[in-house]
């Protein structure tokens, strides 16, 4: 069949589509309907069905006979250690480690929030929730503990579960500092902590609330799979908006289930038991779809890479990775590319490896940018395809769908919307535009198995933030335009979301950062251009009247407020201080023409701005720190 023939089945018979796609999983109990509506706007999949996610991805395949496949293949160049795990080998250690959580009073329902580098024990820890029904919320460890408070803060996990340490290159970041600090911030306290000593840096452990990983699993009675409702969440992952407090997405078990496993065929083009690597981390949305779950529901082995796509030890560890583990699809970010590219250009170290199990290559979480694509194609000889999503949906909203129909490549397009998302490009009315028309991209609600149903305990949020604008759909939050053929194309976000090396960050956040600082009076993030990470944020800062000291100074302490409280990932590296910020006559500040400056691209002055000359200003200023065609 081809996609038109897959997206016109889905389209005429959305249920129905989902409901055969929901053959392939196992279920403690069948769904009996595909679609719940719960109220205006908000919808369920699957929800009258009993089901366990860690049955799916491991148990079943054990079942059937593949025990001895590898389900985790760990490689980590900045430790020098590999190992592989065998789904009978994971079985085992997630049945432990739920049965220890357990033991230490983890219910159904409890959150557990999870702090952990690339490790395969990161997987084993989302896995163990999902066995007996814990809900987890894993966090990146490039955020700071001020960040991790706030999560606390809002998930109120009765446990934590964290690594002592990460390792980036050129040093070991200390997580149990961080965790401390945090758990002292915030106003929920877990009931423990169970925390894996990694030799690079062992931990001290507080007395009463913190466990050792090893210990506190030994002698425990493994747990078996609690089938949950369909609608239970599975997780929740906090992911950057408009202000400084994250948006807890939350994802439910059951259309989480359906919709990954379909995915990796027809998107990833993987057959199980091909070796599917996703070079993310799992603090991001992609290490929970297609480092944990999706490639491990559909009986993949998945890798679990620590190491940098450059300096761990050079630019040829994709290659290294690939070749050695014979990984058949690969999914990385433009940046991670734009990096290798960078040290080297021709290509030579590809050149070294052996890459012939190689099908096909997967990029998002950024605009891809037509030179990478090409340059990686170049090299790989296998089609580069470029897919778009959010944290939010979970999976691709747009891909070209190289399992069932390998579409023609436009470069700058995500391809086409997958079954599932019927998108349009809105104005600002709500009215559909023309094709090659700029507008807001939206979907029709509702959203396909596997998306968000709302945000974990704030559903006004979830309203106001995806529905209110668009009554019947769902706002992306990125701007873009369809072509004749239907082919999307994916420009700029429409809020205050930056993406820095593919990471999403909210300027909103650094901003309350900066206007805590004591000299501040007033300020404003934008995100700028840069040819490695895709955008870098900087800083505009108006000091209070009568602050005499060097200004400089002020700077490197805004610089440095951020790491601290955001984290190192924020790359917050760049700030000026200025008299003025542009805004419009009613006060809102001109950020989008702040970034057009700095990135010398086409502006208009716009109509409602208070004082032009400040514009100039800006320029000068921009000029002072590199940027603007200095
Ligand atoms: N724990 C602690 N610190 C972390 C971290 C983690 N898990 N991840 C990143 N950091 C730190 C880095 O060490 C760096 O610190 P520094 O300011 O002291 O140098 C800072 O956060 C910024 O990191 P990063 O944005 O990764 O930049 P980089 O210059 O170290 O590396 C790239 C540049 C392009 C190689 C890197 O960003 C990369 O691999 N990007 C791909 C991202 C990706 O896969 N995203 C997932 C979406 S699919
Ligand atoms: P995240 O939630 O971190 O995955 O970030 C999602 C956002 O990243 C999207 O809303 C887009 O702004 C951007 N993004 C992700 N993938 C792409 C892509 N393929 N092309 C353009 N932008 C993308």
């Amino acid at each position: 069949m081809s996609y038109k023939e897959v997206y016109a089945n889905w389209k005429s018979d959305p249920e129905g589509f989902w409901m055969q796609a929901a053959e392939a999983i196992d279920w403690d109990q069948k769904p009996t309907q595909a679609l719940t509506q719960k109220g205006e706007g908000l919808f369920e999949w699957f929800a009258d069905s009993k089901v366990n996610t860690c049955w799916n991805a491991v148990d079943r395949h054990v079942e059937a006979g593949h025990g001895d496949r590898v389900a985790i293949i760990y490689d980590s160049p900045v430790t020098n250690s590999k190992r592989n795990i065998t789904f009978a080998e994971l079985q085992d250690k997630v049945a432990r480690l739920a049965g220890a959580l357990r033991a230490q009073g983890v219910e159904k329902g409890d959150r557990v929030l999870i702090y952990m580098p690339m490790v395969p024990e990161a997987l084993q820890a989302m896995l163990a929730c999902g066995r007996i029904g814990a809900i987890h919320s894993v966090v990146f460890g490039g955020f700071a503990a001020n960040e991790l408070a706030v999560r606390i803060d809002d998930a109120k996990p009765k446990a934590i579960l964290a690594a002592s340490c990460g390792i980036e290159p050129g040093r070991v970041v200390e997580y149990k500092p961080l965790l401390d600090g945090a758990i002292e911030a915030a106003t929920h306290k877990p009931t423990f902590c169970a925390i894996l000593q990694r030799e690079q840096k062992t931990a001290d452990l507080i007395e009463g609330r913190d466990l050792d990983w090893a210990e506190f699993q030994q002698g425990v009675t493994p747990a078996e799979c609690l089938p949950v409702e369909g609608n239970h969440p599975s997780y929740i992952l906090y992911t950057s908006g408009t202000t400084g407090q994250p948006k807890g997405v939350i994802r439910h078990t059951a259309g989480q289930l359906v919709a990954l496993n379909w995915t990796m065929k027809a998107i990833y083009n993987v057959a199980p038991d091909d070796v599917f690597w996703a070079a993310s981390d799992v603090g991001w949305v992609v290490g929970h779809s297609y480092i944990c779950y999706g490639p491990l529901i559909h009986g993949n082995t998945t890798v679990v890479f620590e190491g940098k796509p450059v300096g761990t030890p050079d630019a040829g560890t994709f290659w290294r990775v690939i070749s050695e583990h014979k990984v058949t699809s690969f999914f990385t970010a433009p940046t991670a590319f734009r990096a290798v590219k960078r040290e080297d250009p021709t290509g030579a170290l590809v050149k070294d490896y052996d890459l012939s199990s190689l099908k096909q290559v997967y990029l998002a979480g950024e605009r891809a940018d037509p030179d990478t694509i090409e340059w990686a194609q170049t090299q790989l000889g296998v089609p580069v395809i470029d897919h778009w999503w959010q944290t939010e949906t979970g999976w691709a909203i747009a891909a070209n769908p190289l399992g069932i129909e390998e579409l023609p490549i436009k470069l700058g397009s995500p391809a086409v919307p997958m079954p599932g998302y019927d998108v349009e490009i809105l104005d600002d009315a709500g009215h559909p535009v023309a094709a090659g028309e700029l507008g807001a991209i939206a979907i029709k609600l509702p959203l396909p198995p596997g998306t968000l149903p709302t945000l974990w305990n704030a559903e006004e949020r979830f309203k106001s933030s995806y529905l209110n604008t668009f009554p019947g759909y769902y706002e992306t939050g990125d701007a873009g335009m369809k072509d004749e053929e239907g082919y999307l194309y994916i420009m700029a976000r429409t809020d205050d979301v930056i993406n820095v090396a593919g990471h999403r960050l909210s300027t909103g956040a650094m901003e309350e950062v900066l206007a805590n600082h004591p000299d501040v009076a007033e300020c404003a993030v934008i995100g700028v251009s840069d040819a490695l990470k895709g955008q870098m944020p900087v800083g505009f800062l108006c000091l209070n009247a009568g602050v005499d000291r060097p200004q400089d100074d002020v700077v490197r302490e805004v610089v440095q407020l951020v790491r601290q409280q955001i984290g190192p990932v924020a790359a917050f590296k760049m700030a000026t201080v200025v008299d003025r910020l542009p805004k419009t006559r009613s006060g809102k500040i001109l950020r989008g023409t702040m970034a057009a400056i700095a990135d010398e691209t086409a502006w208009k002055m716009p109509a409602t701005i208070d004082d032009p000359a400040i514009l100039d200003e800006i320029t000068v200023a921009l000029k002072g720190i590199g940027l603007a065609g200095a």
